[in-house]
């Protein structure tokens, strides 16, 4: 049976998103085709296919009661639409089903675990653990929820800031983590464990904020990568610094080792993604073995700036991204799966660049690009200028800068109709004047790898498809090394 709200959600769909032109859409990113569509929840294998959920509200493209949404597929670039999972029907999730993970139990079904937002007697907010079961399409919310409260909660921890449980199998059960904000105003993930996934306790706090890393911590992800156990999270309310962290909501990874008390022994922190819009990320183990990381494609401060006011849906999610660790950071490369969708190459090796050039076969709005760039000729090598989604009147640009080893991107004109958040530069390594960018462009974003993975930027770009240059500019003289494939989608 399913209930009145989730009926009136998935009747909707089944009414609006036949009629949605896949001309608006992205070609290979998620959207929920209507409505508005925040945080990935639930990315998971299940019966081997990989499974999307996403924070969601069908009837308008801003945020209000938030449903799950449901997206399927086999190549992380098809996706499927699936009917809405679940609906904010019951009493203690009657203010929103939040975020929350998803795992294959070994009966078969589908485990669905998130924060249920519920009414206290005396009209405020509490936040709990909850779960629901299903086959992939329908699901069904246990009766015993919740199963983790502020009973379990250490002292100090808050019942109100309390959300976003990422669930996993261990050889003696299961494991959970979840974010909170202390009464000392510092943002921690706590983890749970279970044997059966419905009988919880606390099992300790993994990391914590120490007023350095903002004060909520929403969104947390543990796993282990290449010897290492890995904390992702999203922080609130971080004072950034220009060339690392973003003011506000950011993305923070910790890499280090689990004590036997579960507190993470630090080694090394970095930011996830170095671009606008990237937040709440989640990941899942592919079925040959891979690291996975998916995000929202965007920044929470911008999310009030409609570029364009017509679409059905706001809200993309990034692209897959493999992740690795190698010499203490997280490194990541757009899923390999991409490459066989990659068309006709085009490729033009030792190209001088002083000028503005543009080269042949080198434009468009679906690419897969990859530039590599050293300095060229005798004279001295200043700056480089990348520049994308360019015509009538709009351009993106990626300026290399290698005496200062900074990556500079502008969107300004990129479409967005008054001025967000448009400029954001990076330190990048030194390589001695040379820097690898591989550009992956899709219908409203660019994403960009940075020598093999070492870092990736994010943004979203709303310039009309007919803005599908591309040209290469330098200060002194460039020797570029360009491929680009378009990509059949
Ligand atoms: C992160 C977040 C989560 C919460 C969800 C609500 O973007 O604030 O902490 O569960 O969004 O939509």
């Amino acid at each position: 049976m399913i209930s009145v709200l989730l009926a009136r959600a998935r009747d909707y769909e089944a009414e609006r998103l036949p009629k949605i032109s896949p001309a608006v859409l992205p070609r290979f990113h998620v959207t929920g085709g209507v409505g508005w569509l925040n945080d990935p929840n639930g990315f998971s294998l299940y019966r081997g296919e990989y499974h999307l959920f996403f924070q969601y509200y069908p009837y308008a493209t801003h945020w209000s009661d938030m449903h799950w949404g449901h997206v399927k597929t086999r190549d992380f670039i098809h996706w499927e639409h699936l009917p809405c999972a679940m609906a904010p029907d019951m009493q203690y999730d009657c203010r929103g089903c939040f975020s929350g993970s998803a795992v294959e139990l070994p009966d078969g079904r589908h485990l669905l675990m998130y924060t249920g937002v519920g009414n206290t007697s005396d009209g405020g907010e509490v936040q709990t653990q909850c779960i629901a079961f299903g086959d992939g399409v329908d699901y069904e919310k246990y009766e015993g929820n919740p199963v983790i409260d502020s009973k379990l909660l250490p002292e100090g921890g808050s019942s109100v800031h309390f959300r976003d449980p990422k669930i996993c199998k261990t050889d003696d059960g299961w494991r959970a983590v979840a974010g909170n904000l202390c009464s000392d105003g510092n943002g921690a993930v706590l983890m749970f464990k279970s044997p059966d996934a419905l009988n919880w306790q606390y099992a300790g706090k993994v990391a914590s904020s120490d007023n350095r890393f903002g004060r909520m911590w929403e969104c947390p992800d543990l796993f282990r990568l290449d010897g290492k156990d890995v904390l992702i999270l999203s922080p609130q309310e971080v004072r950034g610094d220009n060339l690392d962290f973003l003011n506000g909501n950011t993305t923070l990874c910790l890499i280090g080792s689990l004590a036997p008390d579960n507190s993470l022994n630090r080694e090394a922190e970095q930011t996830v993604d170095y671009g606008l819009d990237f937040y709440a990320p989640q990941t899942l183990l592919t079925a040959d073995g891979r690291r996975v990381i998916i995000a929202w494609m965007q920044y929470w401060n911008s999310v009030d700036v409609r570029p364009v006011k017509e679409l059905p849906f706001f809200g993309q999610m990034t692209l897959p991204r493999e992740l690795r660790v190698e010499n203490g950071r997280l490194i990541q490369n757009p899923v390999r799966e991409l490459e066989a969708c990659r068309g006709e190459r085009v490729a033009h090796s030792k190209v001088m660049i002083a000028e503005k050039t543009e080269l042949p076969g080198v434009n468009g709005r679906c690419l897969d690009l990859t530039v590599s760039v050293r300095p060229g000729g005798s004279g001295e090598f200043r700056r480089f200028n990348l520049n994308v989604a360019e015509g009538c009147g709009y351009l993106t640009s990626i300026c290399f800068h290698p005496n200062e080893n900074t990556v500079l991107v502008d969107r300004s004109k990129s479409g967005w109709p008054q001025e967000v958040m448009n400029r954001k530069m990076f330190a990048v390594d030194d390589k001695n004047g040379e820097i690898t960018l591989r550009i992956i462009l899709d219908r409203y974003s660019m994403e960009i790898f940075v020598n093999g993975g070492e870092q990736a930027a994010t943004f979203v770009l709303f310039a009309p498809e007919e803005a599908d240059g591309i040209s290469f500019e330098a200060e002194g003289t460039a020797e570029a090394d360009i491929e680009c494939f378009t990509l059949l989608i």
